[in-house]
């Protein structure tokens, strides 16, 4: 069984590595990690021949264009990363009976819902990130909904952090120079691990002896449990370095809670991201993460994690 990873040197592609490495072995399954270096997705071309090459049966696209703000003048890289290149992977999968698995952001919806978002809620994006993500997803959809074949999954995530540039490094590296930070309080989301969505991607579409599981295609929210503020996040990282044992100069209740009118920037964003994850947790029944043994009924909280993350990068040095 073969799988083809694009985006290898991104934080979900760098979380799917480790997750990929860590399966007992044996199992069936090999895997081919792929980078702009040896396919650049602006290029359909490339797409093509790299997907007739390496016959995948599971493509997974960690891969996108994720500067929300730099899309607002990037628009058609935007668009061809994000919509373009993953309708190419779909309708490879549509055509040979592959699984596609693909990643999306709360960002298709404007925020103003009061309550969880629902996977068919209508998309309203604010931003330009947003409409190209958005576009990907009826991409998908259309294709897949005109073949008997294959089966895909897009998980719609938020606030992702992992092996890479994020908020939470960006904020304990600003709390290391400045005594007073202010941070949005008024734009609510939940922060999501790499690593977690890597595994509970492979719970939806594995089964324990490496097979291929069938799932119903569409839409899942892939989330931890709980909510915050940008703010809640920033002072509970704060809070988990101090812990750690990490010389900051800012300390959690010097973190100024401010409205995001207060901090415009160039692509809008929604204030309320929350998303129901019933569905993927009814998906994947009692297998919520692949080759880990998970006794919890529910999804983990999402402060578990980030306090695992935060004290994680404290004992490698790297805050
Ligand atoms: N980050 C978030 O907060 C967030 C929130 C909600 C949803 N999501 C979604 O979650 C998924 C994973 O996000 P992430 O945080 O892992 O993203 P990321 O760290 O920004 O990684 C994206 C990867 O895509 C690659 N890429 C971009 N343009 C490419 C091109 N033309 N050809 C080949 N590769 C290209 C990048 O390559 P280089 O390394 O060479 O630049 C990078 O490795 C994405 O679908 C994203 O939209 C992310």
């Amino acid at each position: 069984m073969k799988v083809l990873v694009f985006g290898k040197d991104g934080q979900l592609g760098k979380a799917f590595q480790q997750v990929f490495s860590a399966l007992t072995p044996p199992h069936p399954i090999h895997v081919e990690f792929l980078g702009r270096a040896e396919c650049d997705l602006c290029n359909p071309e490339a797409i093509a021949t790299t997907l007739d090459k390496f016959k995948p049966n599971i493509i997974i696209n960690s891969s996108a264009y994720t500067a929300v703000d730099k899309a607002e003048t990037e628009v058609d890289l935007a668009y061809a990363i994000n919509a373009r290149a993953p309708e190419l992977m779909a309708a490879y999968a549509a055509e040979h009976g592959a699984t596609f698995l693909h990643y999306s952001t709360d960002y298709v919806f404007d925020g103003e819902k009061y309550g969880f978002y629902l996977e068919d809620d209508v998309r309203s994006p604010l931003g330009v990130y947003g409409k190209s993500k958005a576009a990907g997803e009826e991409g998908i959809a259309r294709i897949f909904a005109n073949s008997k074949l294959g089966q895909y999954a897009i998980l719609r995530t938020s606030w992702v952090y992992g092996d890479g540039g994020n908020f939470i490094r960006t904020i304990l590296r600003l709390a290391k120079e400045r005594e007073e930070l202010k941070v949005i309080a008024d734009q609510y989301g939940v922060p999501t691990s790499a690593q977690w969505l890597a595994q509970v991607s492979l719970g939806l579409t594995l089964n324990q002896d490496g097979s291929i599981k069938h799932f119903p295609s569409g839409i899942y929210h892939a989330v931890p449990a709980g909510e915050t503020t940008w703010h809640g996040l920033a002072t509970l990282a704060v809070s988990a370095a101090i812990k750690a044992g990490v010389a900051l100069k800012v300390q959690p209740g010097l973190i100024k809670p401010i409205p995001a009118t207060e901090y415009p920037l160039p692509a809008p964003r929604p204030a309320n991201s929350r998303m129901s994850t019933d569905k993927l947790q009814s998906a994947l029944g009692g297998s919520r993460s692949y080759n880990e043994a998970q006794q919890s009924p529910e999804f983990p909280q999402w402060e578990q994690m980030v306090q695992e993350y935060v004290s994680r990068l404290a004992s490698r040095g790297e805050i």
